[in-house]
């Protein structure tokens, strides 16, 4: 292939070297034999029928035919881009993870997208967007699977399927396209009020951002770190973009859904082509890693809260930067496969429910939409550290693994090759020892809690934030055809805060119902708002 080459502006071009399939001057078959005329099928006459014997014709058509792969159930449109971690050094205290280290650099691929849309939908509909990161560090893989909001609407993972059901069209009509219009969505979340967070966050500018480069990016779920000596934190991960967040208006976000569906993938092709390559900073929220596993009275495994940051502050521990796009969509931007599994020594995962379900299904589906087991043996899903694993044959494997012995220890292929020792990956101790508890369905008394952090982001709003807000619940809803979802999800309202509630309800045209439960009492969090905040800069 093509050397890469690096434009003026540092962004860098050019096939890779790992392409295949673009070698040698002439056209040929896959199997190498030069063509001389690929636009004339071989017939018996020049006026036919086609020959069978014709492979050139077969192969050609056959591998069209076959072109498709199923589009990601979620997440499914999306843009990606290559990039630079450097590390602070600020975390070393906390973890082991080496790519966190003063000045180190890991390569990256990031992919952005909407949740909800086909494959080929519009960019600028109100929907969360994902903010998914692999890291190919040296001591294997990190995903950070991340998205523009730091809480989600549930607070299990078997719910995933019914919210996301409820959330994709209808399935008659297939309508709408566009996000959250529509009656599933809004019977759900006023029926499963733990996603009332999630939806204001929705509702807010939040929903429509201006760029993928004025996003912040959450992990979401709280993380255990882990450090030399073994002992441990508990963290919340945050990107902060370099620009700010920035929002576009409903108005304009409807136009370009017309005028430019691509807009979100554009704009970030054409900055890291310009050389304006986007730059977010790294950081993390840290608790101590106490029995409870709560802080300042918050549920730390309840993914539908957030810790404001005035209780505790963001710290950097390092930056990224986004500089050179893809040479090529489907082969890195569609066959990436994130998962949360994926990571280095130092990083843990918690008993977060939602985390534990995601753990299972991300593997699950991948084997599905990428036909088999042996993806990671695509080159944007290589891991840079060597890879020395037992897993052997299955569809599309790449390697010719040396040896007799898949196993270990043996006495035939070099024994064991992974002595235990004091370098291995700590395991960390889970507080409840999962054999003496209880087997039951259910959830902690904290998680009841549905409504005190929805009115807290309502009253950290602007007067401008809020009027957005209230228009953007009044045009959602008013699309429903069902009356009676309307006035729950207005009952709903009121329990976040009844001015909220009067203000969409007169934008319905119906009455405003009064709260079922006592408002919470709950400081604003000024840094909440997207206005006036102050980002990282040099
Ligand atoms: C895909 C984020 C919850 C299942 C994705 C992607 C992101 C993401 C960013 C796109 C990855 C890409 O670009 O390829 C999140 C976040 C969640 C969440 C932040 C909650 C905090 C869940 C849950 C499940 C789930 C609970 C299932 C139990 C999936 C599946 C895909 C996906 C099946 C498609 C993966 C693929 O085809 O490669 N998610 N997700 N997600 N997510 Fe989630």
């Amino acid at each position: 292939g093509a050397p890469e080459t690096v434009t003026p502006t540092g962004a860098r071009t050019g096939v890779p070297k790992t392409a295949k399939g673009q070698q040698g001057a002439y056209l040929t078959t896959a199997n190498g034999t030069r063509l001389r005329d690929t636009d004339h099928s071989l017939k018996a006459g020049p006026r036919g029928p086609i020959l069978l014997q014709d492979h050139h014709f077969r192969e050609k058509i056959t591998h069209f035919d076959h072109e498709r792969i199923p589009e990601r159930v979620v997440h499914a449109r999306g843009t990606g881009a290559h990039g630079v971690f450097t590390g602070y050094g600020t975390a070393e205290r906390l973890t082991t993870a080496g790519f966190l280290a003063k000045g180190r650099e890991t390569e990256v691929f990031v992919r952005f997208s909407t949740v909800l849309g086909s494959r080929g939908s519009a960019d600028t509909v109100r929907d969360t967007r994902g903010f998914a990161t692999k890291f190919y560090t040296d001591e294997g893989t990190f995903d950070l699977v991340g998205n523009n909001m730091p809480v989600f609407f549930i607070q299990d993972a078997i719910k995933f399927p019914d919210i996301i059901h409820a959330g994709k069209p209808h399935p008659d009509r297939e309508i709408p396209q566009a996000q959250s219009a529509h009656d599933t969505f809004w019977d759900f979340v006023s029926l499963h009020t733990e996603a009332q967070h999630h939806t204001i966050w929705n509702m807010s500018d939040r929903g429509i951002p201006r760029s993928y480069r004025t996003m912040e990016g959450f992990g979401v779920h709280t993380f255990r770190l882990v450090n030399a000596a073994g002992e441990t934190v508990l963290v919340k991960f945050h990107w902060k973009p370099k620009l700010g967040v920035h929002s576009l208006t409903w108005e304009e976000a409807q136009m370009l859904n017309g005028f430019d569906p691509d807009f979100h993938r554009r704009d970030l092709y054409d900055a890291i082509e310009a050389g304006a390559f986007p730059e977010w900073e790294l950081g993390i929220q840290v608790f101590p890693d106490t029995p409870e596993e709560t802080f300042a009275g918050i549920d730390l495994l309840d993914p539908t809260k957030i810790v404001p940051e005035e209780l505790a502050e963001v710290q950097p521990v390092g930056r990224l930067v986004l500089n050179r796009t893809p040479t090529n969509f489907f082969a890195e931007t569609e066959q990436v496969a994130f998962h949360l599994g994926h990571l280095p020594p130092g990083i843990d995962v918690t008993n977060d429910p939602l985390l534990q379900g995601r753990l299972f299904s991300y593997l699950d589906t991948q084997l599905t939409r990428l036909a088999g087991p042996n993806f990671t043996q695509i080159p944007i899903n290589r891991p840079h550290a060597a890879v020395n694993d037992m897993l052997r044959d299955g569809f599309h494997q790449q390697a010719v693994h040396a040896g007799v012995a898949p196993y270990r220890p043996n006495t035939l292929d070099g024994g064991n090759p992974f002595p235990a020792g004091p370098d291995d990956h700590p395991f960390v101790d889970v507080p409840v020892t999962v054999a003496e508890a209880p087997k039951v369905r259910a959830s902690p008394a904290s998680f009841d809690d549905h409504f005190s952090q929805a009115r807290l982001f309502w009253l950290s709003m602007s007067p401008v934030e809020k009027e957005h807000i209230v228009r953007a619940y009044a045009f959602e809803l008013g699309k429903c055809y069902h009356q009676a979802i309307k006035e729950r999800q207005l009952r709903a309202l009121a329990n976040i805060d009844p001015v909220l509630c009067a203000q969409v309800a007169a934008g319905l045209g119906l009455p405003a119902p009064q709260p079922s439960e006592p408002l919470a009492e709950v400081a604003p969090s000024p840094a909440l708002s997207q206005l006036g905040r102050e980002w990282p800069s040099d």
